[in-house]
């Protein structure tokens, strides 16, 4: 997953309009030790979710792949000359569903990768798949070609949710997909949907522990939205969708919490579950935030330049993305250099997500200046954060359902 438009809109509203372009001194900018990141987005699915409002697209004549791959191999060169001197930490292919790239297509694409930055000797590369695009022999292609983690999306565990869900999949099927990819990979996980409409604590406490009972080392557990613009905003709308409201969905989140972590699965990120060493490097290198490169249709990335972080976007459209890249090189569409303030926004706004919470001095490193004191003091009394080892303030259990509210309070 690519930290998604809405953590940056949702930002923008935070983001106080500082001074323009600060900072000549980025020499030990906080954000070397957290890694280097190369997102990947595959901008197809076979069906669009009614529930989804990721950068994906249904298209019915065949994806002509070795565009791609030229476009691909054309924006990683792009991007690898703005940021030299970096060794890649992970590989995330995302979308959409890139499990339905030919084997190599991921292998072209890694290549590029790696013909591009040196990495790590135990880079995690992590491959997002849909339970409908799983066969065997498909992963056992993405395994030669360098995907060592896959992280599937079954969403439910029962038919007649995943139909509701508009999922073209059983709950069977789902879990055949699982059983084929821990077969094929030794890091996999698997991503659930919750607090789906009329759902109860208890049915879903029995759902989970059967998922946890599939599960290998690691789950992420999403509250349902209703994102603007999507058919499931429309039903709601027209009064044909109820969703749980605030109480229900936080006892669902309570039930979440008792569940995983009897069963030694923590949350260590409001909606991801590891044992412990199991957690994704990549999506910690964004909670942590760290340096990640965007490649693809309507990736977003975070470089770090001699002038301060640049958040680029990609465009968003395959076809426009595909032209532009043929054009000039590359399909960034965005390139803007953040301002310490909203440097400092970002890095709550990511950090706070994370059981380990926030370094204050980090932070103070980012914005310029350190955590007002009394907002700490009242959240603290309030009992929606905690002091951690260190300088490290986290948010408790307590404080996750209100998590907007406290990074909001915390960055104002
Ligand atoms: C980009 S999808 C990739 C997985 C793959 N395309 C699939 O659906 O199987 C990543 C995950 O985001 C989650 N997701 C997408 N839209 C959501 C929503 N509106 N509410 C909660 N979770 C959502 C789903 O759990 C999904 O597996
Ligand atoms: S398959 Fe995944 S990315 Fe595609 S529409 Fe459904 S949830 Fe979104």
């Amino acid at each position: 997953m690519n930290p998604s438009p809405d953590w940056f809109g949702y930002l923008q509203a935070l983001a106080k309009l500082g001074p323009p372009a600060h900072m000549a001194t980025m020499i030990d900018h906080p954000t070397r030790d957290a890694g280097f990141g190369v997102y990947v987005h595959w901008p197809f699915c076979l069906a669009k979710c009614p529930y989804c409002d990721f950068n994906s697209h249904v298209r019915h004549a065949p994806v002509d792949q070795t565009r791609f791959i030229k476009a691909f191999r054309r924006e990683i060169a792009h991007v690898a000359g703005l940021t030299p001197g970096r060794t890649v930490t992970s590989i995330f292919l995302g979308g959409g569903t890139p499990s339905l790239m030919d084997p190599a297509t991921v292998g072209a694409v890694l290549d590029a990768v790696a013909g591009a930055w040196p990495s790590v000797p135990d880079v995690e590369v992590t491959l997002e798949a849909n339970p409908t695009s799983v066969e065997a022999e498909r992963f056992r292609g993405f395994r030669a070609a360098g995907v060592n983690r896959v992280s599937l999306g079954v969403q439910a565990l029962n038919d007649a949710d995943l139909r509701a869900l508009g999922r073209m999949h059983s709950a069977e099927e789902a879990l055949a997909a699982v059983a084929i990819a821990r077969a094929a990979f030794e890091r996999t996980s698997f991503d659930l949907i919750y607090a789906r409409p009329g759902q109860t604590p208890g049915a879903w406490a029995d759902e989970l522990k059967a998922a946890i009972g599939r599960a290998a080392e690691h789950l992420s557990l999403y509250q349902l939205t209703v994102e603007p613009g999507t058919p499931f905003e429309r039903l709601r709308a027209a009064g044909k969708l109820a969703v749980p409201d605030d109480d229900a969905a936080r006892a669902l989140y309570e039930t979440t919490q008792e569940v995983c972590e009897a069963a030694g699965l923590p949350a260590y990120e409001i909606s991801n579950h590891a044992r412990p060493g199991a957690e994704s490097r990549h999506n910690l290198l964004y909670w942590r935030y760290g340096e990640y490169a965007g490649i693809g249709p309507g990736a977003h990335g975070r470089l770090v330049t001699a002038a301060g972080r640049v958040a680029t976007v990609t465009e968003r459209g395959p076809e426009s993305w595909l032209a532009l890249v043929e054009g000039q090189g590359h399909g960034l569409v965005t390139e803007d250099l953040l301002s310490t303030g909203e440097e400092g926004d970002e890095f709550l706004l990511m950090g706070l997500r994370l059981k380990e919470g926030v370094d204050a001095d980090r932070y103070a490193a980012f914005a310029g200046r350190s955590l007002d004191e009394r907002r700490v003091q009242d959240l603290l009394g309030e009992g929606l954060i905690a002091r951690r080892r260190g300088r490290r303030l986290a948010v408790t259990r307590e404080g996750f359902p209100v998590l907007d509210a406290v990074v909001a309070d915390l960055a104002a």
